[in-house]
């Protein structure tokens, strides 16, 4: 037996990423349908024992290094906390991160932070408050601006920002880098994926990584620097000699699939081996029927050696996955 989720293409994934619910408090057009995703069944939905005895077979028996908690909003649970602290009691030291939009995030920062959380992702495309309600379809902007400062002053590590680049993101662009400056946070662009729910995505309507960089560029200087490491999807370029740094995610134009080290569990306890694979291993059937935590893992080990190669989305029969972003949890 291999101890680590390996696939045919030779890859390791060591980056777990646990989708914790389909509910968020915002609906992202690029996310989200207007109406918010049909509701998991509670007793389909992971409990959070259920959560943390996984994570513990991913990092005991697996080699899984980090775990990320997504959503939807992951901040809906009001058993993050709980989750949170298990996953830090059961293994000492393990990073763990959470991407939120940081909606009330002000009220749970420190707590988090108690319970064992060591960083945090927030998506925000714009500091202009109109433009946010539009994208968001919810008029939330000073409640993760707050969010924001409160995870800085929790100490919850690097805190980075992530923004989803549409034509609107590209014209406030630099301002919300010149606020994430200020702010000391680390801000980076991402190219919008076909993962929403209305499936409008048109690659010819997606504002590339370059088109971004030569908007930055009329305002800061740019210099391009390494990655945070080799599989990190971001790109990252120092502004105005560094040491802050902007990225871009370009898994559209500069896809980084063969350097991938995810894994994904879902918030029904189904393995997805990529974003764009709706081909999911059970792992809750399993689980309930009184699987052992080495069934589990071997479950698990199947599930990722059959791993494809990449996303696919320069093929010419590609179709998008039937999940929309907010049911994966990016
Ligand atoms: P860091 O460890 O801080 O770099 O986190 P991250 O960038 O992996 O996670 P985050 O949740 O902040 O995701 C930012 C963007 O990267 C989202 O749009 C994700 O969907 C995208 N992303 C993360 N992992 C993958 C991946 O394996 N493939 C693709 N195509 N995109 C990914
Ligand atoms: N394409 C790229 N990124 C997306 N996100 C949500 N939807 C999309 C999409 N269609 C981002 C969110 C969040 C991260 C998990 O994924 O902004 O920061
Ligand atoms: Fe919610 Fe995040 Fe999707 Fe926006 S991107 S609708 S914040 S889950």
């Amino acid at each position: 037996d291999v101890p680590e989720l390996l696939d045919r293409f030779g890859r390791i994934a060591r980056d777990l990423r646990v989708s914790l619910t389909e509910k968020c408090s915002l609906r992202c057009t690029y996310c989200m349908p207007a109406e918010g995703l049909p509701e998991i069944p509670r007793d389909q939905l992971l409990a959070s024992a259920e959560i943390v005895r996984l994570v513990g077979i991913a990092t005991g028996r697996l080699g899984v290094h980090e775990v990320r908690f997504t959503g939807g909003e992951p901040l809906m649970r009001r058993d993050l906390e709980e989750i949170v602290a298990g996953c830090a009691q059961q293994t000492p030291g393990l990073p763990i991160a959470l991407t939120t939009n940081a909606v009330g995030l002000r009220h749970r920062a420190r707590a988090l932070a108690d319970a064992g959380l060591t960083r945090v992702n927030i998506s925000l495309d714009t500091i202009d408050r109109e433009h946010f309600a539009r994208l968001t379809r919810r008029d939330r902007l000073d409640s993760v601006l707050d969010g924001i400062r409160a995870a800085v002053a929790a100490g919850l590590g690097r805190v980075k920002v992530n923004a989803v680049l549409m034509p609107e993101t590209l014209e406030g662009a630099a301002d919300l880098l010149a606020w994430c400056l200020d702010e000391g946070v680390e801000l980076r662009f991402i190219e919008q994926m076909p993962l929403d729910a209305d499936q409008n995505w048109a690659r010819s309507q997606m504002v590339p990584a370059q088109q971004l960089l030569d908007v930055l560029g009329q305002r800061f200087t740019l210099t391009e620097t390494e990655r945070e490491d080799p599989s990190a999807p971001a790109e990252r370029w120092l502004v105005d000699g560094g040491p802050a740094t902007v990225g871009i995610i370009a898994s559209v134009t500069r896809s980084f699939c063969s350097d991938c080290d995810r894994t994904r569990l879902t918030a029904e306890g189904t393995v997805r081996s990529c974003l764009f694979s709706d081909r999911e291993t059970d792992l809750r059937a399993a689980l309930r029927g009184g699987a052992t935590d080495d069934e589990l893992a071997a479950l698990w080990r199947g599930a990722m050696w059959n791993k494809w190669a990449g996303h696919g989305m320069d093929a010419a029969d590609f179709a998008p996955p039937q999940r929309s972003m907010g049911a994966i949890g990016g």
